[in-house]
């Protein structure tokens, strides 16, 4: 029954999962976070996700780049931690000595033929939490043994194109949603169909975020959407948690940016900046 299986996600059911912080913690205490993803002239992502992950309170985040993006990242975001690829371009070989609580990819990093075998070879040896968007998505789409491979409950945060490139085509949203539940089912994963009223589904169950506006139909929100579920993920959060306050606060921030900024100067930069003011109106 679709209707019972449904739930409006407001403040009043994200306080409760709220984690707030010990004064005896330390930066180790929120965990060390993962993004990886860009491609030459698209390092921007990286850095809106990567900064996204900070300011929801990762204790460390570190960025895996081309070598294009090395100085970008150590420039625009000194608080983050960058490795590099060995090619100066695109991602093509993923691999690093660190030990991520959870890992955001796939912004930014394009579908390339070698993108797409250094993702695939990543994926047999991984067994970090994910959160995927984008690219990333574009490329896991295509075989299904590379789905097979993704961990329980992978974070997957698609657009509308993105999502056709995951289940095919739908007749209608009821369509749709059921896709995306057997999906889900399928491959024990959590699935973000983002747009207005995004909507979060997770097995049987869906959960309809009521935060965000058209102010966020600009490029580069949906890169700080992934940073925000990674870097709460990170943090302690579990990944449907993290999913859905990460929605609901990512919304709630652009909420907030709007009544300075008007829709239409609303920039993803913003969504990042105000991210905190949406914390505090839990309150
Ligand atoms: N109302 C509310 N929220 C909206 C609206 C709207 N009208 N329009 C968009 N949003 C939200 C979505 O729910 C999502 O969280 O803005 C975000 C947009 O995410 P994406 O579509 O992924 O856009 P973007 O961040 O620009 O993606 C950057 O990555 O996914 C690729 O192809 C994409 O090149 C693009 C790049
Ligand atoms: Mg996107």
């Amino acid at each position: 029954n679709t209707e019972t299986d449904a739930t409006l996600i407001g403040k009043h059911e994200v306080l409760p999962m709220y984690q707030s912080r010990e004064k005896f913690s330390h930066k180790g205490t929120y965990g060390h976070a993962l993004i990886l993803g860009g491609s030459y002239g698209k390092i921007g992502a990286t850095l809106l996700a990567s900064r996204a992950a900070l300011v929801s309170g990762a204790g460390l985040v570190t960025t895996f780049v081309p070598k294009c993006g090395y100085s970008i990242l150590q420039t625009a975001l000194p608080e983050a931690m960058v490795i590099t690829d060995k090619d100066e371009n695109l991602i093509t070989d993923i691999s690093f000595d660190i030990a991520p609580k959870v890992i955001g990819l796939g912004i930014g990093m394009g579908t390339a033929a070698k993108s797409a075998t250094a993702l695939e070879k990543f994926l047999k040896s991984n067994t970090a939490p994910l959160v995927i968007d984008a690219d990333g998505i574009n490329i896991i789409s295509k075989k299904k043994t590379v789905l097979k491979l993704l961990p329980k409950q992978t974070v997957l945060t698609p657009h509308p194109k993105e999502l056709e490139c995951l289940i095919g085509k739908w007749k209608d949203d009821f369509d749709k949603l059921e896709k995306v539940k057997v999906f889900s089912k399928k491959y024990d994963s959590i699935i973000v169909i983002k747009g207005a009223n995004t909507i979060t589904v997770y097995n049987e169950k869906y959960y309809v975020n009521t935060t965000g506006n058209p102010g966020l139909a600009t490029a580069g929100t949906g890169d700080v959407l992934t940073g925000v579920i990674t870097g709460l993920i990170a943090q302690g959060y579990d990944p449907l948690q993290a999913t859905l306050f990460g929605v609901y606060l990512h919304g709630k921030s652009a909420d907030i940016a709007i009544e300075d900024l008007g829709y239409q100067s609303l920039i993803a930069s913003h969504v990042v900046e105000t991210l905190g003011e949406a914390y505090l109106d839990l309150f």
